[in-house]
């Protein structure tokens, strides 16, 4: 017998209607926000994730699932929708010519790390992007609709943090600042964090290490180092923020996992789900369709982490599977045709039928429907059959009636 993969997850029928609520509220604040979907391929070539995501991140340097097919070509299994979101968006001209794009995004992701609670090696996002308008009313949007979508699933407990991370103009002069400051303290740092000094110096600042943590204290922030229009960029954000009441801490220390950044950065948080606490992220990427190969096109967006927010609802409300709308206890062999028959006539009229074909004693029959959760049981035994009748009772209120068998005999 075989064991589904390591970090790879059944997601069980008893789970389908939270899953269902998830998505089905995605798409109604989709919809309420002018977002289209995009059923981007899972699968791309390597070189997208790598110079999109950036070659000296942990998803492109340790987790992502790369194979060569038998074509001969290098592939890789989605880490993020953003980058294959992208690729698609430039192949098809989808905000070509000056027009902007919304789209989002729902489906499975695949990244190499180590499982732990809310954190899965398939795992699922809903991502949304907006293409082709460069200014922070793109960004507030944005993360008002993700705000929407929240709210939607009524779940508390949830904080913003946001942060800017400068620009081609400025950031290079700071992180020439950044890398003097960290040199002078080197030693002090965890050996992750001694390596990426070299190579992506801005991941020191987030490094959970308490050693790296302490250092990155008194070091210089991105916002103290930005251009005057990444400054009034992140300004107008804050105002648009403000004026449509969303909450929203400003955290200096906030870089994110991914290079492709460029101005706005955020991050979604949860008090109630441990060290995973990281319901969304997302931010600014004005710099991905050149990496790509594309003509310049700004743009902005945010993935959730569908599972993590599975985690939230089931604390909150335990799944209630709602059981079939009619049970049928076929309880003598001479039931078989008439209970086919009606069950095909319920379920022409729209309702859940469930039943066991083989014939039961009324006791066990009874049982079942029960356990399922019907709200109904019909009743075709020998001495009713012969009447051309079935009994149905109602097992919420217990009431029981004569049912005409005549058209199905
Ligand atoms: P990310 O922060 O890597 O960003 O992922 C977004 C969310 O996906 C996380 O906040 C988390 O909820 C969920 N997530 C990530 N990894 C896992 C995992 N291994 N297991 C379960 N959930 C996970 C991105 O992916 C960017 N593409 C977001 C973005 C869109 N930026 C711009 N547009």
């Amino acid at each position: 017998m075989f064991n589904a993969i390591r970090g790879f997850k059944d997601i069980l029928p008893e789970e389908a209607p939270l899953w269902r609520r998830l998505e089905e509220a995605a798409r109604a604040a989709a919809r309420r926000y002018d977002f289209e979907e995009l059923r981007a391929p899972a699968v791309e070539r390597t070189e997208v994730f790598a110079r999109g995501i950036g070659e000296a991140t942990d998803i492109v340097e340790k987790e992502m699932y790369t194979f060569t097919d038998k074509g001969g070509e290098r592939l890789t299994l989605r880490p993020e929708a953003t980058a294959g979101m992208m690729r698609a968006v430039l192949e098809h001209g989808l905000a070509a010519g000056g027009r902007t794009a919304r789209l989002f995004c729902v489906g499975p992701m695949f990244r190499h790390e180590r499982p732990q609670k809310g954190r899965l090696r398939q795992f699922h996002q809903l991502d949304a992007e907006i293409y082709g308008d460069p200014g922070p009313g793109a960004d507030a949007e944005l993360l008002a609709y993700l705000a929407a979508f929240l709210r939607e699933l009524d779940l508390g407990g949830l904080s913003v943090n946001l942060n800017s991370l400068g620009c081609p103009d400025c950031r290079p002069a700071f992180r020439a600042r950044l890398v003097e400051f960290l040199n002078a303290r080197s030693a002090a740092l965890c050996p992750d964090c001694q390596r990426r000094l070299e190579l992506n110096p801005l991941r020191v600042m987030d490094c959970k290490s308490e050693a790296c943590r302490e250092q990155v204290q008194a070091a210089p922030r991105t916002l103290e180092n930005l251009c005057r229009d990444c400054a009034e960029h992140f300004e107008t954000l804050q105002t648009l923020l403000s004026a449509l009441g969303l909450d929203y801490k400003i955290e200096p220390l906030l870089v994110r996992g991914l290079d492709y950044y460029t101005r706005t950065a955020f991050e979604v948080l949860s008090g109630g789900l441990g060290a995973q606490n990281a319901v969304a992220g997302g931010g600014r990427y004005d710099g991905l369709a050149r990496a790509l190969g594309g003509a310049s096109l700004p743009a902005v967006g945010f993935a959730a982490g569908l599972e993590r927010l599975i985690l939230l609802l089931k604390d909150k409300s335990p799944a209630a599977a709602a059981g079939p709308d009619c049970y049928l206890a076929l309880l003598h062999p001479s039931a078989l045709v008439p209970a086919f028959k009606l069950a095909e006539s319920l379920r022409g009229q729209g309702l859940r039928v469930a039943a066991d074909w083989a014939p039961g004693s009324l006791k066990s029959r009874l049982k079942k429907a029960d356990k399922l959760g019907a709200a109904r049981v019909f009743m075709l035994g020998e001495d009713e059959l012969a009447r051309g009748q079935a009994t149905v009772r109602d097992l919420v209120s217990h009431e029981q009636g004569l049912f005409d068998l005549g058209p199905y005999l």
